[in-house]
């Protein structure tokens, strides 16, 4: 792979052009989303969509979304969308909701994986907007992170896992949202969760019937045939071991103290830290699901940076956008669960 010296520029009008032009001319930008990071390159270009599965080390059996910044780029990337995608459309665009529609003949088989349906997404970032708009193209992205680690929620997280691999990560700050968009199968007359997000199931009911897919709460065999292919693989990782511990707080501090040991972390709710029997870390009021979508991945990172080898983490609330806070924590625990008494 190309070895570059990866700059880390702030979103000013020169930088924007800058970044505009490599993604013209088919090379891979870092840019900053409402959610997460991504590493972006010309949908319609398959050399420079090859170089994000290089650069991420992802398998090629694993679609990428594609990123608009107007309704108008929508019909030239789609066919046959159903009506109630523009009522979705009309109420969480721009936002961080992702619509699996089905695929125009310009969407290359290497940006679907060979799927007859294609993710479209339209970010609320004034970055990636300004980017896309400055391109003139839309733009195929990942979330920017080495495949399997968690996926980055600052320049400073992309830049540890890109380092060398692409010429340029534009800085927009923190994610707000700070975990991937909500993915939706998009059908007549109801839509199918593939992946909870900041558009929550509560939001979307507003507007349509909610199926929630399997793979959102269980662990989907190797050889099964999944709705999302991202499903199949363990996600968010850090290298410690992850379990999730369900229970009340007092059951949690005596479970832990009966693991206490090196390498051995806490996560736990706000306020909970000075209570614990090994170091803990915080993510979050234990009733704001929000604060916790913000912190987990930046948490994930920090777990591998004190070296961790076992975390055990306080189960949180699955409402709202708590869901994908546990949907995010499944994985990254590899569907190790704990259950308390009491
Ligand atoms: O918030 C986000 O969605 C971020 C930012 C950068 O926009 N992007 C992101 O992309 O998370 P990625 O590739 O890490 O996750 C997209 C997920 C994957 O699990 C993939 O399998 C699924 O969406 N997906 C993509 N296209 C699909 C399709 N046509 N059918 C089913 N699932 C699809
Ligand atoms: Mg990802």
């Amino acid at each position: 792979m190309e070895k570059w010296k990866t700059q880390v520029l702030p979103p000013d009008e020169e930088n924007i052009r800058l970044a505009a032009e490599l993604l013209q001319q088919g090379e891979v930008v870092g840019i900053p989303t409402e959610t997460v990071y991504g590493l972006g390159a010309n949908a319609f270009d398959v050399d420079a969509v090859a170089k994000i599965f290089a650069a991420k080390g992802r398998p090629g059996d694993n679609p990428l979304i594609v990123h608009i910044a107007s309704m108008d780029m929508l019909a030239p990337l789609t066919v046959d969308v159903p009506e109630l995608a523009y009522r979705l459309a009309e109420k969480f665009w721009p936002g961080p909701m992702t619509m699996i529609l089905p695929k125009s003949d310009r969407i290359p088989n290497e940006v679907s994986a060979g799927l007859s349906t294609v993710g479209i997404r339209f970010p609320s970032h004034p970055v990636a907007k300004r980017l896309i708009e400055a391109a003139g193209l839309p733009i195929a992205a990942p979330s920017g992170n080495l495949s399997g680690h968690p996926s980055p929620t600052t320049a400073g997280h992309m830049l540890h896992d890109m380092d060398t691999r692409i010429p340029m990560i534009i800085d927009g700050g923190a994610c707000t949202v700070g975990l991937e968009s909500t993915v939706i199968l998009v059908k007549e007359d109801r839509v199918r969760l593939l992946r909870p997000g900041g558009v929550t199931v509560e939001m979307m009911e507003e507007i349509c019937p909610v199926e929630i897919d399997d793979g959102v709460l269980h662990s989907v065999a190797e050889n099964e045939k999944v709705a999302s292919p991202g499903m199949k693989y363990r996600h968010y990782a850090p290298v410690a071991e992850v379990t999730i511990v369900e229970g009340s707080l007092p059951a949690f501090r005596a479970f832990v103290d009966s693991q206490k040991g090196e390498g051995v972390y806490a996560v736990v709710f706000n306020g909970e830290e000075s209570d614990m029997p090994v170091p803990a870390l915080s993510f979050g009021m234990e009733d704001q699901p929000e604060a916790q979508a913000h912190l987990l991945f930046d948490l994930l990172r920090q777990c591998d940076e004190l070296g961790a080898k076992k975390v055990f983490v306080r189960s949180p609330d699955r409402h709202g956008i708590g869901l994908a806070v546990y949907n995010r924590l499944l994985r990254a625990a590899a569907f190790h669960i704990v259950k308390l008494e009491g």
